[in-house]
């Protein structure tokens, strides 16, 4: 890792607290995609994914025990608003959710491939645990798009709003 304006120690709090908050953020709207739409016919698919989020938290919930690195301030807020992006998009119908998890899993693939390239030789078990997750985040992905995603109702400016949450939810929960 290239020694930036952070210290290594501190550069890896915040990329291993930033990735519980989000991985928490991922649960909880899966969670809330599962209490509207669990019963329907994409209930399978939503439930194969939430147990591979769970599995992310889990494994990130671990290793900021393990460093003792604070949790996010913010964890009650992505557990609140996580789970109303989900429930909301899952309302708006299957194509929309499939719309909400194409649009975060495409901003969680992007800020996984830059962490990734962030620890360059450093790190390589964290480095590995996040190539592994992007590659399980890109799946999603390819899942929503194959369900009709993009078909969504105004899918352009709901993916852009959900984009932007996420980008704002990473660059809060490195900081705070
Ligand atoms: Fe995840
Ligand atoms: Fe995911």
């Amino acid at each position: 890792m290239t020694p930036g304006e952070l210290g290594r120690e501190e550069a890896i709090a915040r990329i291993l607290r930033v990735d519980q908050a989000g991985e928490l953020g991922a649960v909880r709207i899966y969670q809330g995609q599962m209490a509207v739409l669990g019963k329907g016919c994409a209930g399978p698919v939503i439930k194969r994914m939430a147990e591979q989020e769970r599995t992310h938290l889990e494994t990130f919930n671990r290793l900021i025990g393990e460093r003792h690195i604070r949790p996010t301030m913010l964890s009650p807020l992505w557990h609140l608003a996580g789970f109303a992006l989900g429930a909301g998009s899952a309302m708006l119908g299957e194509k929309a959710a499939m719309a909400c998890t194409v649009a975060v899993e495409e901003t969680i693939d992007a800020h996984y491939a830059r962490q990734a390239e962030q620890l360059g030789d450093d790190e390589p078990a964290l480095k590995q645990t996040i190539l592994k997750f992007r590659d399980e985040e890109n799946e999603h992905r390819r899942v929503g798009l194959a369900h009709g995603a993009t078909q969504a109702p105004a899918y352009p400016a709901l993916s852009a709003a959900i984009r932007t949450g996420c980008r704002l939810a990473i660059w809060l929960s490195e900081r705070v």
